[in-house]
């Protein structure tokens, strides 16, 4: 591995949502998601990661993206790179304090013809609790609402 990403080694591995993630926003009925998280690197300075969401009855693919977190060499700053099957690419930019990574959007760009409401604004929390289990919270601000959680998921790794 790259000596550049090891504060970011805790997020390796392929990890499975356990129990199902919590979906909520002010504009949907609250709901329940699987996700599979895969954390790899190729022994170059960054980690290349996908998060594939399923239904959790019927296992019917859901959200799916993927994409890059790069290390600034010698700080921790970070830049997280997404791509999405919904049509949004995201650049989201922060920090990594121990086992602890928070970002938030820099940049977000959309299909054209994307449906309303659009995302203006991402934020995500990623840690490593005692558990050993990794967690990821997304919180995002629309159109129509302000920045208010939408993901919360804890992940086993498998
Ligand atoms: C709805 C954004 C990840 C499941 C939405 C909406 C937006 C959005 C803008 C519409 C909200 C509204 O109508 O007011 C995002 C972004 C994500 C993300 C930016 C990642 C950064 C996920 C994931 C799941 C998910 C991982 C897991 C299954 C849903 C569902 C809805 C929804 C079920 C409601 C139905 C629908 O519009 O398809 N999301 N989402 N989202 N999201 Fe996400």
């Amino acid at each position: 591995m790259s000596p550049v990403v090891e504060p970011l080694s805790w997020m390796l591995g392929t990890w499975l949502s356990e129990p199902p993630g919590a979906g909520t926003f002010p504009t949907l009925q609250p709901f329940r998601y699987l996700e599979e998280a895969h954390i790899s690197h190729v022994g170059q300075p960054m980690l290349n990661f996908s998060f594939n969401a399923f239904h959790p009855d019927t296992h019917k693919p859901m959200h799916r993206e993927c994409g890059f977190i790069r290390l600034e060499p010698d700080t921790n700053k970070v830049a997280f790179v997404s791509a999405q099957n919904t049509g949004i690419v995201e650049v989201e930019e922060g920090e990594v304090n121990g086992q602890e990574l928070c970002i938030a959007s820099h940049s977000i760009a959309r299909i054209s013809f994307a449906k309303e409401p659009h995302v203006e604004q991402i934020t995500r929390k990623f840690r490593l609790n005692s558990e050993g289990k990794l967690e990821q919270t997304v919180s995002m601000a629309t159109t129509t609402q302000p920045l208010t959680q939408h993901l919360h998921v804890t992940y086993k790794k498998v």
